[in-house]
């Protein structure tokens, strides 16, 4: 499709699109009373409407039913969280009984590591990106450390080439060959949190397992992004945060998945609870533990749900609109975003670079720009201009149009406002 930076062009796509009407279900933070333009749906997605109507109802049944509402309340707390299985498998692509929800992203990646990452003195390395996001870098250093090695012997970091913004495939597989079998674990996360790139999930967990390592996978910038088939691709485990592209709010819990062929096993190693018993046989307050089924066996504790309330009500509309329909949209925002970004780029004779790949298949919503030349003066303009976008260290600002709320025409005043802010006018 031939784009063109104007109003009218934006709007035409808008009256096109099939998701606009979304835009209403979210709320805007406003700045000098107007509704913002919100790019940071990678780091906080907006608060759905809905999701005041679930916490109430929550509240309300507490104020009710108190301890009754475990069974009587409007949706029972005892199996609060089973209602997310069904839905969230059609998010990542996996079977509905491969999937839980619980805790939040890094303790569920550790929780995790303890059932997939099991060294032994021959078979003791993990696999991983360079710069991967913080969290994981001390996860996965603090997992290697408890099990007794050393993470300058057992941490394997796959290196971008110099000069290169991308992970390349063919450098993961090479290294994940070159450790064989001294590899215990691949886990890289799915979207490169820092330049949005998609990596080639199916490619790598096949490769890892050849090398007969288990896979994991940070679906933190995946979920609710892009297309996962974690079931076909025959991923060990992986888990996500939910509150990016799921708009759960701030700080809300995890989604896991765990394969089905671990499932129902009594000897695996698992750190275990109340909640991960069996669920007809929980209240007998038995001393053995019988775990439940699937994925819900590596629950601990009871669910927060409080915090679930919104995240299910963000997952409704997930389940209404559905994937494809999203990622339809998401290539359509992007590029149009992307065509912006190099007409401005021309017009004010700047040079931006998207660091982020060209190549649709290994995108999702996240454009990351190194605004060459350009400080955070720029970035304080749009915020102040009523664009909120987020600032990376030494130059980057990272875009990600989330397809449910953000509009074509969000898109070209954006780029307005970012010629004013270049241009000092
Ligand atoms: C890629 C990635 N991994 C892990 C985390 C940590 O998430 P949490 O604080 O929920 O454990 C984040 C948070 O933004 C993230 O982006």
């Amino acid at each position: 499709m031939e784009f063109r930076n104007t109003r009218e062009f934006a709007r035409t796509l808008d009256k096109e699109d099939p998701l606009a009407k979304y835009k209403d279900e979210f709320i805007f933070p406003e700045i000098n009373n107007k509704k913002v333009i919100y790019f940071t749906g990678n780091s906080l997605g907006l608060q759905p409407k809905s999701a005041k109507k679930y916490v109430d109802e929550v509240m309300d049944d507490w104020a009710k039913l108190a301890v009754e509402g475990h069974f009587y309340a409007e949706k029972p707390w005892w199996d609060y969280h089973e209602r997310f299985s069904e839905k969230l498998a059609k998010v990542v692509g996996a079977k509905p009984s491969e999937i839980t929800v619980m805790n939040t992203l890094t303790v569920n990646l550790h929780l995790l590591m303890v059932s997939f990452y099991r060294p032994d003195k021959k078979r003791f390395k993990i696999i991983c990106e360079e710069k991967a996001f913080p969290s994981d870098q001390y996860m996965i250093a603090s997992q290697v450390k408890f099990h007794g090695f050393n993470p300058e012997d057992a941490v394997v970091e796959v290196k971008k080439r110099p000069g290169e913004n991308h992970f390349r495939t063919e450098d993961i597989l090479k290294k994940i060959e070159e450790i064989g079998d001294e590899c215990a674990l691949v886990l890289f996360g799915g979207v490169n949190y820092y330049s949005g790139q998609v990596l080639d999930m199916e490619t790598i967990t096949k490769a890892g397992h050849k090398a007969g390592a288990k896979v994991g996978w940070d679906l933190a910038h995946a979920a609710g992004n892009i297309e996962l088939k974690l079931h076909e691709w025959d991923v060990d485990f992986a888990a996500w945060c939910s509150y990016k592209y799921m708009n759960s709010g701030p700080g809300n819990a995890s989604g896991c998945f765990i394969h089905e062929r671990y499932h129902g096993l009594k000897e695996i190693p698992r750190f275990e609870g109340w909640w991960g018993h069996s669920k007809d046989r929980r209240f007998l307050m038995e001393p053995e533990f019988l775990p439940e089924p699937g994925a819900h066996a590596w629950q601990i504790s009871n669910a927060p749900i409080l915090a679930l309330a919104p995240y299910l009500a963000s997952l409704d509309i997930f389940d209404k609109v559905g994937m494809p329909a999203l990622i339809e949209k998401r290539d359509k925002i992007v590029a149009y975003l992307e065509f912006i970004l190099h007409q401005i780029d021309e017009e004010v004779e700047s040079d931006f670079e998207i660091i982020t790949p060209s190549n649709q298949n290994e995108r999702g919503t996240q454009l990351s720009v190194f605004l060459h030349g350009e400080g955070k003066e720029l970035f304080n303009f749009l915020m102040k201009n009523g664009v909120i976008t987020d600032w990376r260290e030494p130059n980057v600002i990272r875009l990600a149009p989330a397809p449910f709320y953000c509009s074509y025409e969000d898109m070209y005043e954006f780029g307005q406002i970012l010629k004013r802010g270049i241009l000092k006018i």
